[in-house]
């Protein structure tokens, strides 16, 4: 029998600014200052997870590791070096593993670059959200518009494989204008990967805090929905294609597949502060502030078993985001006639036994997987 796949996630809870709209478990050198916590306290306690994980999980090589944030170049390339180095002496890499790290244009330069290369890094995802100085401005980012884009070129000129582009679409004062340069700008780094995800405004943030006192206006459905097919509309004609709502990639090599594991049940170990795992159905998250998880022996916080129910539940919702779309089995008699009237609506699609989202689908998913799993509640079992 096969395994699933193993990713490890780790988390580097550093930033150089806390943007507005951002409400990750991320911590500026202000913030830290007096906890004791720094990056090489992180890196140690780090490998001290590692090497705990190991003896929990046994022998089982790495098929994706994802080194995310924060902002893990602002660590440099040699710290990053060592996390993959004691993941490679406790577990292994399986051949062909997939490596990334997230980085921000503005912590990285060819060297950084070229560290990563040397280290066995084969992915880079690059924060870059706009090529519009306004709205870089509006979310509080600190690059300037040029960055990202000479950032992507300068990675895989240094011989890193894949490289992703982030953008943040729909921030109150975006045009239709801006966002098409970005996208541009995006198709000129000739990246093989971009994600886009619509603006959240999230709760206790900055950006909540302005939108509430009305400083800001909230972004707008409709308009996050035309520029939805605008992005799409451009990199399709590109040459990538969608293969999870928020995600296009140039060839099938270039999918993400660490994060594609997380999407179809994979296992997971998540190093760090605030990290969640997942192993065979049981979910369980660290401690979040970087000073306690540093001075635990185990940083586990608490964890769940997900009832079969809920196993369900996060299927449907995770497959049914994807290209590959949701096997008409894991479905009851009620979600497939659901299924059946949403492809009456335009909403899904069949492709043989499988049920894959429309376009119009795509930015209506969460209403569609609401609707597949209220079918079947409201049936007796
Ligand atoms: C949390 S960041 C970490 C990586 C890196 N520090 C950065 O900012 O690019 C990962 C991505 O999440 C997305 N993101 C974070 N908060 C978001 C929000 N409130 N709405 C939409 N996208 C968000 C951004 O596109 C960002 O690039
Ligand atoms: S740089 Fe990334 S992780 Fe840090 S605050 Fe900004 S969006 Fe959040």
């Amino acid at each position: 029998m096969t395994r699933p796949p193993f990713g490890i996630y780790v988390h580097v809870p550093f930033c150089a600014s806390r943007c507005g709209y951002c409400d990750f478990n991320t911590y500026t050198a202000s913030e830290l200052a007096g906890s004791g916590s720094s990056p090489d306290t992180w890196l140690e306690a780090v490998r001290r997870e590692l090497v705990r994980a190991r003896e929990v999980v046994g022998e089982r090589p790495v098929d994706t590791v994802f080194v995310g944030g924060g902002t893990p170049s602002l660590i440099g390339a040699e710290r990053l070096g060592a996390v993959l180095g004691t993941i490679r002496d406790e577990f292994g890499l399986a051949p062909g593993a997939e490596v990334t790290t997230e980085s921000n244009p503005e912590s990285t330069s060819p060297e950084f670059f070229a560290g990563l290369v040397e280290a066995g890094y084969t992915r880079v995802s690059l924060g870059m959200q706009s090529a519009a100085p306004h709205v870089l401005r509006v979310l509080e980012r600190r690059h300037t518009p040029g960055r990202a884009v000479e950032a992507a070129r300068e990675a895989a000129a240094a011989g890193i494989g894949h490289v992703n582009l982030d953008l943040i679409y729909a921030t109150p004062g975006e045009t239709t204008d801006d966002l098409r340069r970005s996208v541009e700008a995006v198709l000129e780094a000739g990246v093989d990967h971009v994600s886009a995800y619509s603006l959240i405004v999230e709760d206790g943030t900055a950006m909540a805090r302005k939108v509430a006192r009305g400083e800001l206006p909230a972004p707008d459905d409709d308009v996050a929905a035309e520029r939805y097919e605008l992005i799409d509309d451009l990199l399709t004609a590109a040459g990538l294609h969608w293969y999870e709502v928020s995600n296009w990639a140039r060839s099938a090599e270039a999918e993400c597949r660490h994060n594609l594991g997380y999407w179809l049940d994979g296992d997971w170990w998540g190093i760090g502060p605030g990290a969640h795992s997942h192993l065979a159905g049981r979910r369980w998250w660290n401690v979040k502030h970087p000073a306690r998880y540093a001075a635990a022996d185990n940083p586990e916080a608490d964890h769940e078993i997900l009832t079969p129910q809920e196993q369900h539940t996060e299927r449907v919702m995770m497959r049914l985001r994807l290209a590959t779309g949701l096997d008409l089995a894991l479905l009851d008699d009620a979600a497939r006639a659901e299924a059946t009237r949403a492809v009456g609506e335009g909403l899904l699609e069949r492709h043989q036994d499988r049920m894959v989202l429309t376009r119009r689908g795509r930015l209506l998913a969460d209403r569609v997987v609401q609707d597949l799993l209220l079918a079947s509640d409201r049936t007796p079992a």
